[in-house]
Parts: C-alpha cells; structure tokens; sequence
C-alpha cells in the first residue's frame, strides 16, 4: 500500500525543535520555533494557569463530551476578549478549536464550503504554514506585497496598491498583531487606510489573532478586529491562546465568524458543527476550561494580565539587548528594525548560507528565512549570540 509514498522534509519551523534538542554543543542557542522563554531560557506553565489546573482537579467531576463548539463560557469570554463588545452579539459564532492552526482550518472548511477553491489573498512574506495549511483544504493561497526583507519595513504604497486590486469579494488574510514572521506590524493609520479598501472592494476579513497581548496589549492589538467589527457584513477571526497563555502543546484556540444576519448565524453555526463533526469532532477541553476560569476569575484575570505584560516585556527587553550587543559587534550593520518590531519574531536579515553557518559553526538555531525568536535571547547569551553573527557576516 504505502510503498509508493516518498518521506516528506522535516517541518521548517518545528524540525528546529529536534535539531536543536539533538545538538550536543553546551553553548547553543535557540531562537527557532514560536515559544515563550524566560530568561533561564525556560518555558514553564504560566502561575495563573497552574492555579486554574488546581481549580479544575478539585471541581471538574465529568469528563463527557460537551459538543462541536466546545464550552460555552471560553467561547463567550474569547469572544469578549477579541471584540470587546463591537460587533453585534446576534450576528456573532464562536466556537473553541485546537489551537489557533486548528480554527484556522475549520474556517478554511467554512470558506470552502461558500466558496470551493476560493482566493485567499496574504501579504507577502506570511507564516510559512499558512500556505499549506489553508491551500491543504483546497483554498488558493495568493500573494500580495506586505514587507521589504531588504529595507526591513511595510511596503506601504504598494500593499494598499495591490489591495485595491484584488478581485471584489475576495477574502484577505490579515495578522492581527505580532506580524509572523517580520514583527512589523501597520500603526493604526495604515490599519484604517486597509479597513477602508476592505470596505470599498467588499473583501471578506479573515484575520488571524495568534499573539493578542504580545505587541501593545490586549485591546491595541485587536485594533484591526474592532474597527472592522462594525463596519463589515462578515469577517472571520482566528485567535491562539499558546502564546499569550502558554498553553501550547494544550492546543487552545477559537474561531469566531461574524454574519451578515442573526439568521445566517445559526446556519453558519450548524456548518461549523458539522466541520468540527468531519474533521475531529469534538476539540480538546482541558486548555479551554483552563482559559476560561483565567478569564471569568477577576483574581486570576488580574494576575494573567501581570504575567502577560512580563512576557511582552522581556521580549521588548531582549530586543534592545540584541540591538545593543549587534551595534557593538557589527556596526557597520544596520539592526535597528530589531526595536521598531514587536512580538516575538523578526527577521535579522542575513542570507541562508549565513543561518546554515550559524547552526553549523556556532549551534545558533533559527529558521531558514533568518527569522529569529526574540525570546531566546538572554542576558547570558547575548553576548556570543552577537559575536557568532558578526562572524558570519565577515
Ligand atoms: C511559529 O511560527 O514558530 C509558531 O507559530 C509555531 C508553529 O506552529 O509554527
């Protein structure tokens, strides 16, 4: 049966996590896949994660199934958290799925479903598994301008340009926040300027939330969603809770779908039950009860908060460490887009053969694009970090 199948390549962004792991060097470092780390280079379980576990063991007493839309009060308290009341409630679906990659999926089922084989329009470059995660479900992925890896900025003109000439009633793919991979996110006039052809070419959002909380904090980076929230007939959001909750591995996401009536609602709604229904059947429930005691708990929520803004913090800090360090190692280079992005990644902007000579030579782990986790720096490696780019450089 199987004989005729040919091994896939690893994963470009997850292959990193087993390449590194193998790595006997003891000065390496890692700046490859998407995770949260403390400065001792640690991701541990958030406290008011740990807390709301307690809660959990001590008052779950079932583990039946719930259904297709997971549990009710996480739907209605993401819901809150990413419109914050700007988008009509009866025109509004959410439902929880495994991870913000597996919403992500199910709304490609939705689109294709209206639409099959429809044209998904994503600034160019994008999270490399957009592409096959989406165009799996049989969506066309197509580019438009987004970000200049040479300047290290928003292509400004041309992105609008190009948007504005995207078919009418085309949907776009939009990053919410913490731009993956450039970290370079529009300020808020941008954000408007595309809000605004949006409406005019009638294109349907479909917005992608994986790092709410990581850029500015919870309501700045949900600016885009709010504003479209009430000014668009549909829109589609997808959000994550593995990084701004750390849940990772629990695979925690939801999926909320805005209508254009209260009655295309419920059948939007039942398409959704039937997806989940055909693909998985029903999403994972630990994560989810765990979000939603964090957030209806106004102690927990307050210290979820606390520890949220420690995270966007530090990976502010380790920004301008990296920026400092490279700026004494390699002046003649330009890093500076280092601070002007936000979130955990950006691009450092060197060649692949130069990341391939960082693994190799100096145990520097980073995706092929030279996109870099500004999480994994630390005040204790900086400094070699630093040095081992200024080599490859030479
Ligand atoms: C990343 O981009 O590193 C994260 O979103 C993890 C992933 O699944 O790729």
């Amino acid at each position: 049966m199987f004989e005729s199948l040919q091994p896939m390549p690893p994963d470009a962004i997850l292959g990193l996590i087993a390449e590194h792991k193998a790595d006997p060097r003891e000065q390496k470092v890692d700046l490859g896949v998407g995770v949260y780390m403390t400065s001792e280079g640690t991701t541990p379980v958030l406290d008011v994660v740990k807390s709301a576990e307690q809660f959990l063991v001590d008052t779950e007493d079932s583990k039946a199934y719930i259904g297709t839309a997971g549990f009710a009060a996480f739907n209605a308290a993401m819901q809150k958290m990413t419109f914050a009341g700007t988008a009509p409630d009866e025109r509004l679906v959410t439902i929880q799925g495994p991870g913000g990659s597996g919403c992500l999926r199910v709304a490609a089922g939705l689109l294709m479903r209206a639409r099959a084989g429809a044209p998904v329009w994503v600034g160019e470059p994008t999270w490399v598994n957009h592409v096959p995660l989406l165009g799996g479900a049989g969506l066309e992925l197509k580019l438009h301008p987004w970000y200049d890896t040479e300047k290290h900025e928003l292509r400004t003109d041309e992105l609008l340009d190009a948007m504005r000439r995207i078919p009418k009633g085309d949907i776009v793919l939009l990053h919410a926040c913490c731009h993956n991979p450039s970290g370079m996110d529009p300020e808020e006039q941008l954000w408007r300027e595309i809000a605004d052809v949006i409406i005019e070419r009638e294109l349907l959002p479909f917005i992608d939330m994986a790092y709410q909380g990581f850029a500015t904090g919870l309501d700045q980076d949900a600016f885009i969603v709010r504003h479209l929230a009430d000014k668009v007939p549909e829109m589609i959001v997808s959000n994550s809770c593995s990084k701004n909750f750390g849940l990772y591995r629990d695979r925690v996401g939801s999926l909320s779908v805005l209508c254009n009536s209260a009655a295309t609602r419920d059948t939007i709604a039942s398409q959704l039950s039937n997806i989940v229904r055909t693909i998985y059947s029903l999403p994972p429930d630990h994560g989810a009860a765990v979000v939603a005691r964090v957030l209806d708990d106004p102690e927990l929520y307050a210290n979820w908060l606390v520890e949220l803004a420690e995270m966007r913090d530090r990976l502010r800090g380790m920004r301008e460490l990296l920026h400092e360090a490279l700026q004494a190692e390699a002046p003649d280079h330009n890093f500076s887009h280092l601070v002007r992005a936000t979130g955990m990644f950006s691009f450092l902007g060197i060649t692949s053969e130069q990341v391939d000579a960082l693994k190799k030579d100096y145990g520097v782990y980073m995706v092929g694009t030279s996109r870099i986790n500004v999480a994994g720096v630390t005040e204790a490696n900086v400094g070699y970090l630093a040095s081992s780019i200024a080599a490859v450089l030479q």
